[in-house]
């Protein structure tokens, strides 16, 4: 099994600039392989998680060109009705995305198809999407009336229908609206807590009848979209790692270049900012999403609360907000982060047993955490639960460790960070 040591103490410092948006990278597939002729796009992200969707797009008859290592790739689109049935299962490892979002536009074909993925996407609950996807009139099959992968699906003449995305999830929000463009009539979509907003720039870019009234999003019937060629903004949820780890550590100094700053994305900068991290941003892009440059200097930080609305702007960065909450004067309280339970683990009692090992005050909540700041970490053997995401964590919690802090089964990194460690080594400085 992989495993990392960490030998702390430490501080980042030095230019930065991070991979590829995750969620984009997907975006960027799935939208090239329905338009009409060639996207192309730079800095797409190389990670396990993006390479699965652009296999399944190979899969269904989609010409892709992606030179590894350059972050190029080219997407020969055939139209709303070109994708072919798969010869195949669709395996999708560890991606939610992928699986979430290929469900909504496999719902608007006429052919039918499984996907599955890995133990850990195969126990994550899918009902969130399959259902509303069955009442627009496709039919999947799946364990526990289709909550789980292997999902079966096959899709077909839909019908829009009202939504109401209470749980703020961005991967329903999507999958229902790629399923609207393939649907008879209208479909609406309301979020009072408003999700990342990737899908619907996407769709306002490749000209689709997408419109947006407050907090409801109506999409129509979509006869066709436009290519695209545009450069993947930096991922602020890898970027994140040496946000707070430059952040909560004195003699710290990063300057983070071409990070996306889409505002729903941005939750953990508003945060540290409140916890009183010197952070200061300058946008250089706006359109189609906006992208600047970040510089961190690292402070002592102080506790704050998370309210649920600011949830879904952070919601990936919880786990590495908890290490620099467990090393802020004071108390931090997490709550309405009940979603964090079914991510790629359960990244709350992820994140409470391994702080718990390195001497961290904290509780576990039904939705979050009650954290008591400490004034450093001891070092000790932590668990990665399979989870990117907590491996990453740990990694940075050693900058502020006296001793090692080893993280088992690392490989999971690479499911949206491959250079991560690369990157690590680059910027600390002991
Ligand atoms: C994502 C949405 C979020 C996020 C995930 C990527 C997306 O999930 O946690 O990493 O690209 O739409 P939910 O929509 O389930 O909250």
């Amino acid at each position: 099994m992989s495993q990392l040591s960490f030998q702390g103490p430490g501080a980042f410092r030095g230019p930065y600039a991070p991979p590829g948006d995750k969620s984009i990278s997907h975006r960027a597939i799935l939208f090239g392989a329905l338009a009409e002729g060639e996207s192309v796009y730079e800095n797409f992200l190389e990670a396990e998680d993006c390479l699965h969707t652009l296999e399944a797009m190979r899969r269904m008859g989609i010409e892709i060109h992606h030179e590894k290592g350059t972050g190029k790739v080219r997407i020969s689109g055939k139209g709303m009705h070109g994708l072919s049935a798969p010869g195949q299962e669709l395996y999708l490892g560890n991606s939610g995305t992928s699986l979430r979002l290929l469900l909504g536009i496999l719902a608007g074909q006429r052919f039918e198809a499984v996907l599955a993925g890995d133990p850990s996407l195969s126990g994550r609950p899918m009902r969130r999407v399959t259902d509303p996807l069955k009442r627009m009139g496709a039919q999947i099959k799946g364990r526990e009336n289709g909550n789980f992968a292997p999902l079966t699906i096959r899709g077909g003449k839909l019908r829009g229908i009202d939504f109401d995305n209470q749980l703020s999830s961005a991967q329903v929000k999507s999958a229902l609206l790629l399923a609207g463009m393939y649907a008879e009539n209208r479909t609406l979509i309301r979020e009072a807590i408003p999700s990342r907003d990737h899908t619907e720039r996407f769709l306002e870019a490749a000209g689709a009848p997408f419109q947006k009234f407050g907090h409801d999003l109506v999409i129509e019937k979509t006869e066709m979209l436009l290519p695209m060629r545009a450069r993947v903004a930096g991922d602020i949820s890898s970027a994140a790692f040496f946000i707070a780890g430059a952040a909560m550590v004195s003699g710290s100094e990063v300057t983070l270049q071409d990070v996306g700053l889409n505002p729903t994305r941005t939750g953990l900068l508003e945060v540290l900012k409140r916890m009183g991290a010197k952070i200061e941003t300058q946008v250089t892009q706006t359109i189609p999403e906006p992208m600047g440059n970040i510089h961190v200097r690292g402070a002592k930080l102080k506790g704050t609360g998370i309210t649920p609305q600011e949830i879904p702007s952070l919601i990936d960065e919880l786990p590495v907000l908890m290490v620099a909450m467990a090393l802020a004067e004071g108390e931090s309280l997490i709550s309405g982060a009940a979603e964090l339970r079914v991510k790629e683990t359960d990244r709350i009692h992820s994140m409470v047993v391994n702080l718990k090992r390195l001497g961290a005050s904290i509780d576990e909540l039904p939705d979050g955490a009650l954290i008591r700041g400490v004034e450093e970490f001891h070092g000790a053997t932590v668990e990665s639960f399979g989870d990117h995401r907590t491996a990453m964590s740990m990694g940075v919690a050693s900058l502020a460790a006296k001793g090692t802090i080893t993280v088992m089964d690392t490989a999971c990194m690479a499911t949206s960070y491959p250079a991560f460690m690369e990157h690590f080594r680059r910027l600390l400085k002991s």
